[in-house]
């Protein structure tokens, strides 16, 4: 079965990237190269994409969809988190335009043994890097009750965490997805989200995997060396797929657009803080109605965008 990943907001992310003529673009996450073909096909199309993605199995169908443009791409298996050296290696030191598209691709969800998806019974994974050693179920079955309550609570924004670790600590070893989500339905209670149609394990799961690949500790360096990489009038895209995500690259974004970001309460300004970048809007952009129809795993994805000063 062919799984191709639909590229989210491409118009946006196109005509925002491509203000900047014959551009060198940092594709953080190029995932399955939808952004990066669709930026390549464009009237404005780039002089270079530098692509980076911790998944080294979906870099070799990026390899293959993106061959007619060889000589204009180049990829690394890589964490944007190491961004920069990542871009000196391949002989770059700034950069004209930068995407971030968080999250996971289509590949990883559907593709058998990844351990994404509570829909299959799949061994407990969720790595983007399968060379790292700690997987979902490393965490599952040898975290302490307290630490994977707190993981539950902080990175699924679950109520029921405690309940939830607790339920898992006493059914150890857990050995697969769909036993995992089994037991956090039955420590919830069938009612949770039953309106809606919402597995009751969604929250946990998307917790697990954040705690898996270490997705903000990622997010905060890896956006941060983006800004200090981009040139003079380059822009910045970032498109996140739930709240927490977005509530980080906002903070970013704004503290580097601010020239002052002392507390409130002190009258003076002592920090010398320096803006490095404008916000092109203070509103995040949502996809448009026509674009969730056509791919409703576009309804969550937010995108902001700055300029560097
Ligand atoms: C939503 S997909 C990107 C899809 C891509 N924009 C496209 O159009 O095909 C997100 C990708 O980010 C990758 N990823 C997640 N965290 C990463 C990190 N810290 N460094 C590099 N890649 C990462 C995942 O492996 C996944 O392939």
């Amino acid at each position: 079965m062919k799984i191709e990943h639909v590229p989210v907001m491409k118009k946006e992310i196109g005509s925002a990237l491509s203000v900047i003529k014959n551009g060198i673009y940092l594709d953080c996450t190029i995932g399955e190269g939808g952004h990066a073909l669709s930026l390549l096909e464009s009237d404005n199309s780039p002089k270079k994409i530098l692509g980076i993605d911790l998944d080294k199995f979906i870099l070799k169908t990026t390899r293959e969809r993106l061959k007619n443009y060889k000589n204009k791409v180049c990829l690394s298996h890589g964490n944007f988190a190491n961004l920069k050296t990542i871009i000196a290696k391949m002989g770059y030191e700034k950069v004209t335009g930068i995407l971030f598209d968080l999250g996971l691709s289509s590949f990883q969800i559907e593709k058998p043994n990844r351990g994404f998806s509570f829909g299959k019974t799949e061994k407990l994974d969720m790595r983007f890097n399968t060379n790292q050693i700690i997987d979902a179920g490393k965490i599952v079955n040898s975290y302490p009750e307290s630490r994977l309550k707190e993981v539950i609570f902080k990175f699924g924004e679950e109520p029921k965490a405690k309940k939830i670790a607790n339920a898992i600590v006493q059914n150890r070893p857990i050995e697969d997805t769909y036993t995992l989500s089994e037991i956090i339905k039955k420590a919830i209670g069938k009612q949770q989200n039953s309106r809606k149609g919402i597995n009751p394990a969604t929250k946990s799961f998307q917790a697990i995997r954040i705690e898996v690949n270490q997705e903000f500790s990622n997010i905060q360096s890896g956006l941060n060396q983006a800004i200090e990489v981009l040139d003079k009038s380059g822009i910045i895209a970032v498109i996140s797929y739930h709240s927490l995500e977005d509530r980080i690259v906002k903070n970013i974004l704004r503290n580097a657009s601010k020239n002052c970001i002392c507390p409130d309460q002190i009258p003076k300004c002592i920090c010398q803080h320096k803006a490095t970048v404008k916000l092109v809007s203070n509103k995040v952009i949502k996809p448009s109605e026509k674009e969730i129809k056509e791919n409703p795993r576009s309804r969550s994805a937010k995108l902001r965008l700055a300029k560097k000063l």
